[in-house]
């Protein structure tokens, strides 16, 4: 990458900003504190020139076991993705789809455990297909990334295989041998994210393996040059086959302190930064992740997105909340992930407020020439329309939409598909074997595209690998395509309407002083447009004061579109874009 700036390292947590005061609430338009100045400014700092195709795509995330069911045989395929491909091109609309791991796997992890890097699962057919609907994909415009898992293997690899043969197996060090404690405990305390010791014993050398996830997920060691260059050289597979980027799994997870010292417990006033975690929330995470030289790792992955020079794009899964280090993984260059994924929303509580203070914190902390992104659910977390206050999905998707920042959109999020509840037969998820209330089953269940059997994903009389969700009669393709008013109708408009506006697509941001605690009010700007987004969180009508424009979108209304002069009126639970005359 070319002339990269410095990044920019101010600090600064969504509380300091909420608490800070931004612009004042209320206060009449042109009305600019100092601080909302200097943020505009450096919001609107972009070059039109180096805009890589990423920053204006909206990414819709392909869960594909759960998509379309080709063959017949319960699990969704590549074949069935390609079969979808105009739905997502035409009937959307978006720009590029992730694909979740495809690759030979034992399937213990759904495929996040992989035993044949640059093969594709029979379960989802061969390298032919992934070749399809690569190429299928660009015909139609549509950009693919696909999973890099960095972090681990599967114990079925053959390079794990080797490894764990004998201490002396010139693959040894692949993977993350040691002794135990003295006292014939595992090396260190630290804990595996799906619960239990992240070490396994293995009798046939007499050492312990670590693991970050499942055991029968063991982590590779980074620090080892050959294992380096061989994960490398899967990027590059994939990138000579025609991938345009990478998600990158757990990318935050590889690198652990080298003297391995025990993680403290949490102290007692410990606030959680996200989700329930069971037993991994029970130790600060100081030694077992994210060590410095984890940076080292991502400047090597990039290099080789570089080496093809057409603008690969990374995408680095990081569970980091706090902001100035979650930034750190652009890079001290921006060297390091294209971006890394801002999980922050899905973190943050469901207000106006909070939510307002988040965006701020982000766009403070992303390094200048940075972009970022923003998501509301994908594989691993519950949906979206079950997560948060009811009524509120379609001001989700404005929101997602609107921001400046990539929007990454999960499957069946469009159709307002909810968490589903997967009776303990059905159950499939690991995650939920260790711990219950964490499986992740509930929004992995198939893709709804029509009211006859299965929801369209398997042929008829055929089980399904997850249970299809009772709502599929009226919540699916087609049957929302029918009615105008539908979560799906609404995503298409939003999305026609992003695609027409630069504004939306990459102008500046800034809130606007008509926000409240109920109400989030913020324009978008380009050279030739000018846009306000209103979104309502309260359940009551509010009146939103505003300069002169035009209503061009609503959430809950699809006619709605009005001239107005000086106010809108919101109605509870309503988003709104807003055209202005320049
Ligand atoms: C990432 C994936 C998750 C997987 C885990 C282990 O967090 O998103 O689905 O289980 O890595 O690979």
């Amino acid at each position: 990458m070319t002339n990269r700036p410095q990044r920019h390292t101010q600090a600064v947590s969504p509380r300091a900003v909420s608490a800070g005061g931004l612009s004042s609430n209320g206060a009449a338009e042109g009305h600019v504190c100092t601080h909302w100045e200097s943020y505009s400014a450096r919001m609107t700092q972009r070059d039109p020139h180096t805009r890589p195709w990423w920053h204006e795509a909206v990414f819709y995330q392909i869960y594909p076991l759960s998509f379309a069911d080709s063959d017949g045989d319960g699990y969704g395929d590549l074949d069935g993705i390609t079969s979808r491909l105009d739905y997502l091109a035409d009937t959307l609309g978006v720009d590029a789809i992730w694909l979740s791991p495809f690759y030979k796997s034992p399937m213990k992890d759904w495929g996040y455990d992989i035993s044949d890097h640059t093969d594709v699962d029979p379960l989802f057919g061969d390298l032919g297909g992934a070749e399809r609907l690569i190429d299928a994909a660009h015909s139609r415009g549509v950009k693919v990334i696909v999973d890099y898992v960095m972090n681990h293997s599967s114990d079925e690899h053959p390079w794990f295989v080797e490894s764990r043969s004998s201490r002396d197996n010139p693959k040894r060090d692949w993977y993350v041998w040691r002794d135990g404690k003295p006292d014939r405990n595992p090396p260190t305390n630290w804990v595996s994210v799906f619960s239990g010791p992240s070490w396994t014993f293995d009798h046939t050398t007499g050492q312990w393996y670590r693991h970050t996830y499942l055991a029968s997920q063991p982590d590779l060691n980074w620090r080892n040059p050959e294992l380096v260059d061989a994960m490398l050289d899967v990027a590059r597979f994939w990138l000579d086959i025609g991938v345009d980027g990478f998600r990158v799994d757990a990318a935050h997870q590889m690198m652990k302190d080298p003297l391995e010292r025990d993680n403290p417990p949490v102290p007692e006033d410990w606030q959680r930064p996200f989700k329930d975690m069971g037993e991994y929330d029970d130790f600060v995470h100081l030694y077992d992740l994210a060590h410095p030289d984890v940076h080292e790792a991502h400047r090597a992955f990039q290099t080789v997105l570089d080496e093809y020079g057409r603008d690969a794009m990374s995408v680095g899964e990081i569970h980091i909340f706090d902001l100035s280090e979650w930034a750190s993984y652009y890079g001290h260059d921006l060297d390091e992930f294209s971006m890394p994924f801002n999980f922050h929303l899905m973190a943050c509580d469901w207000d106006a407020r909070s939510i307002r203070a988040l965006i701020e914190a982000v766009h403070w902390n992303v390094p200048a020439g940075a972009w970022t992104n923003w998501t509301l659910g994908n594989h691993d977390e519950i949906r979206l329309a079950s997560r948060i206050s009811a009524g509120q999905e379609r001001l989700a998707a404005l929101l997602l939409l609107s921001l400046r920042g990539t929007p990454f959109l999960y499957y069946g999020d469009e159709l307002g598909m909810k968490q589903t509840a997967v009776s303990d037969d059905r159950k499939k998820d690991p995650w939920g074997d260790n711990v219950e209330y964490l499986s992740r089953d509930g929004e992995r269940t198939p893709m709804q595209w029509n009211d006859g059997p299965n929801a369209g994903f398997s042929p008829e009389g055929i089980a399904p690998w997850l249970p299809v969700a009772d709502d599929y009669q009226t919540v699916n393709v087609k049957s929302e395509l029918q009615l105008p008013e539908s979560t799906l109708n609404m995503y298409r408009r939003l999305l026609d309407v992003r695609r027409e506006s630069e504004a939306l697509r990459f102008g500046s941001f800034m809130v606007h002083p008509s926000s409240s605690d109920e109400v989030l009010v913020y324009r978008r700007e380009s050279d030739h447009e000018t846009i306000t987004v209103a979104l309502n969180f309260s359940d009551a009508e509010t009146v939103v004061e505003l300069r002169a424009g035009r209503v061009v979108f609503s959430t809950v209304d699809e006619n709605r579109e009005e001239a107005f002069r000086d106010s809108i009126v919101l109605a509870p639970n309503e988003g709104v874009i807003v055209r202005h005359r320049r």
